[in-house]
């Protein structure tokens, strides 16, 4: 037993394990909107949906995060032994697992140009806070086969028109090349040395060193760029000492980023060139970008991209190069509350066409039947198994803000009649049970 479950008495109720939320049903209802629009979207780009296993050999994450990324240094992976002592680990991103069953169904070799989408929830290890969650949900897409600048300019521009379907007016993505493996081994070079003199000079003015140098250090050895982004403010000062990536650049990745570049001027999606941009996952390579939200609090990006060209064949697969992109649903609906964008909860559940209102155990199963009838025929029918006296019953009518109350008791079941109440007019008139739907059909 372990020691939580040992502190429990058997009817204490349980409750969900910290930093994962119950989708109840309005908020269900919220993430089902933004899915569908993004389903829409996604057709009109020609992207095809995958779904993957939620678990996955713990191998895959531990090769393509990368050892300085944020999910492996921070320990953010739920991993574990199952029955038969195989390491698993619930996936903390969609682009492994996606790039894992390309590769193992062969599906790159036939066909390398691959777009697709997927949704699903991710699991970090991560404290929870705002925006910040242990199980979190990741609207994904991912585009194999291409090196051309113009595949991760139509990734933006597919985020760009689907946060304009969901009725945002202004965002802004910040955008920034990674280079190419060698341009970063120079660069790297170049950063660590820098960083190994200003945190040296960090340690000397201060008797006790500050924890940002120790960390800076390891980075340093790991994954040199992963400094900038470095969440302790007590370092930030410390970031314009150090040089930016932009300075070492090739000439391709020059060339491929003024390439996207100049896709987004024509399209007029508005950005910012973010030498900072780094990003948490290890496995990029020229173009890297987020879309962050100031009004949600300190976990501000809503989604995040760039190209991983050696990933695929990292994982065992064929050279075939990738960009992708992924949302944070929890953190896409906090900005769109914030922007009061969600509509009401009535326009995401529309309300019931009749509700089926019974004063009798007798006519009960007589009123099942009819709403039976009223589903059989298309229409939206609310049907409670339970007797109710009549001003409770059109009270629950009326709160369910359907548009006519379909009344049964004793007697309309003795003249095989059903009393029709609209609820909007007030008006009220018997017909033959078996008319019920015909007339709200006229
Ligand atoms: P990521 O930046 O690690 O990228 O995650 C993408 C988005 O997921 C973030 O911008 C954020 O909105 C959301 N997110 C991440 N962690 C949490 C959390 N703990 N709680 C709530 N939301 C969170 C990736 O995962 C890459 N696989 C994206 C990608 C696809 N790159 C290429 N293809």
């Amino acid at each position: 037993m372990s020691q939580d479950s040992a502190k429990l008495r058997p009817k204490d109720p349980l409750v969900a394990i910290r930093g994962f939320e119950d989708l109840l049903p309005a908020t269900a209802a919220r993430h089902a909107h933004v899915e569908n629009i993004a389903r829409a979207v996604f057709l009109r780009y020609g992207y095809r949906e995958i779904r993957t296993p939620i678990l996955e050999p713990t191998e895959l994450f531990a090769r393509s995060a990368g050892e300085a990324s944020d999910v492996v240094v921070h320990k953010q992976m739920y991993t574990f032994q199952d029955p038969g002592q195989r390491s698993n680990t619930l996936r903390p991103e969609g682009t492994a697992g996606v790039v894992r069953a390309l590769v193992e169904h062969n599906v790159l070799h036939q066909t390398p140009l691959q777009k697709l989408w997927y949704i699903g929830p991710m699991f970090r290890y991560e404290r929870p806070q705002k925006g910040r969650l242990r199980q979190f949900h990741q609207i994904g897409v991912e585009a194999f086969g291409t090196t051309s600048p113009e595949q991760d300019a139509e990734i933006i521009a597919l985020c760009r028109d689907l946060l304009r379907d969901l009725g945002f007016q202004q965002l802004t993505v910040k955008i920034n090349s990674l280079g190419d493996r060698d341009d970063r081994l120079q660069y790297n070079a170049q950063l660590r040395e820098r960083i190994l003199e200003t945190t040296q000079n960090a340690a000397h003015q201060n008797p006790e060193p500050p924890a940002w140098v120790h960390d800076w250090q390891r980075l340093a050895q790991l994954n040199p760029m992963r400094v900038f982004d470095t969440k302790d403010p007590l370092a930030h000062p410390y970031l314009k000492e150090l040089p930016r990536i932009s300075t070492c650049l090739g000439p391709a990745a020059s060339q491929h980023h003024q390439r996207v570049c100049n896709a987004l001027d024509a399209l007029e999606i508005s950005y910012e060139q973010d030498p900072d941009l780094v990003r948490g996952l290890d496995y990029y390579n020229r173009t890297v970008f987020e879309i962050v939200q100031g009004n949600i609090g300190a976990q501000s990006a809503i989604l995040g991209g760039g190209r991983y060209d050696g990933l695929v064949e990292e994982l065992g697969g064929p050279a075939v190069p990738g960009v992708g992109m992924a949302i944070g649903l929890e953190r896409l609906l906090l900005s769109m509350d914030a922007a009061q964008l969600l509509p009401a909860e009535t326009q995401l559940l529309p309300p019931p066409d009749d509700f089926v209102v019974c004063f009798d155990e007798e006519a009960l199963p007589t009123a099942f039947l009819l709403a039976q009838q009223g589903r059989q025929v298309g229409r939206r029918v609310h049907f409670e198994p339970i007797p109710r006296k009549p001003k409770a019953a059109l009270r629950e009518a009326a709160r369910s803000q359907a548009k006519r109350a379909l009344i049964l008791g004793t007697n309309e079941l003795a003249t095989a009649t059903v009393q029709i109440k609209n609820l909007v007019t007030g008006e009220q008139k018997a017909l033959p049970l078996y008319q019920a739907f015909e007339s709200a059909l006229e």
